[in-house]
């Protein structure tokens, strides 16, 4: 697709371009390949975010590793997070004494993977890792440990590679800032 493409003309900016991205994934399954050598790991996936950067990112990792998928929603609106996170859909096999690797879209306030992380510590897995595409450092709101980002971006919303709006833009192949537009229109 290219950047002329109709779904391109509601960003603002591209951000991080698809050749970027493959550099970063490669490079982190590189890294995740190091890790966990010589063990299972179970990747999750965040659902619907997380789709497209997790099955790229399974492709570069080189140990014998199985995947399993969970839908979250949080609690509240968007700008009023609770924290309590609501699991729509379960993971199908259960992960005691084994390596979780959690993989997200983007940590933004960090609620959702922190109330992730202690649900698989109550669930006795072996041990559970952070792994995520974006990362906005400056809107945290609890303390979370992320093990691996591949970008670190500024405070705005941002689509694509699986990001959405509204449902929408997850076919982009890169990610851009959403045109604000786009978001006063929505609201009227
Ligand atoms: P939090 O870290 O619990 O605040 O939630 C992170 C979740 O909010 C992500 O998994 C996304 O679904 C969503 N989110 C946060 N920022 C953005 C953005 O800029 N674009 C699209 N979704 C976002
Ligand atoms: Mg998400």
């Amino acid at each position: 697709m290219n950047t002329n493409a109709v779904i391109y003309q509601d960003l603002d900016r591209i951000l991080v371009t698809r050749e970027q991205i493959a550099a970063a994934v490669k490079e982190l399954g590189e890294k995740l390949t190091e890790k966990f050598r010589g063990e299972e790991p179970i990747f999750v996936c965040i659902l619907k975010g997380a789709s497209v950067f997790f099955t790229d990112l399974i492709r570069e990792i080189d140990v014998p590793l199985t995947t399993d998928f969970m839908v979250v929603s949080s609690y509240g609106s968007s700008t009023k997070s609770t924290g309590v996170v609501k699991i729509v859909k379960d993971l199908d096999k259960p992960v005691v004494g084994k390596h979780v690797v959690i993989v997200e879209d983007i940590v933004d306030s960090g609620m959702t993977l922190h109330y992730l992380k202690k649900v698989f510590a109550n669930r006795e897995a072996a041990s559970v890792s952070i792994v995520t595409l974006l990362d906005k450092p400056a809107r945290r709101r609890v303390d979370l440990k992320v093990d691996y980002s591949c970008f670190n971006i500024p405070d705005a919303f941002v689509v694509g590679y699986g990001l959405d709006f509204d449902e929408k833009y997850r076919n982009l192949p890169d990610i851009g800032v959403l045109h604000p537009r786009i978001y006063s229109d929505a609201e009227k």
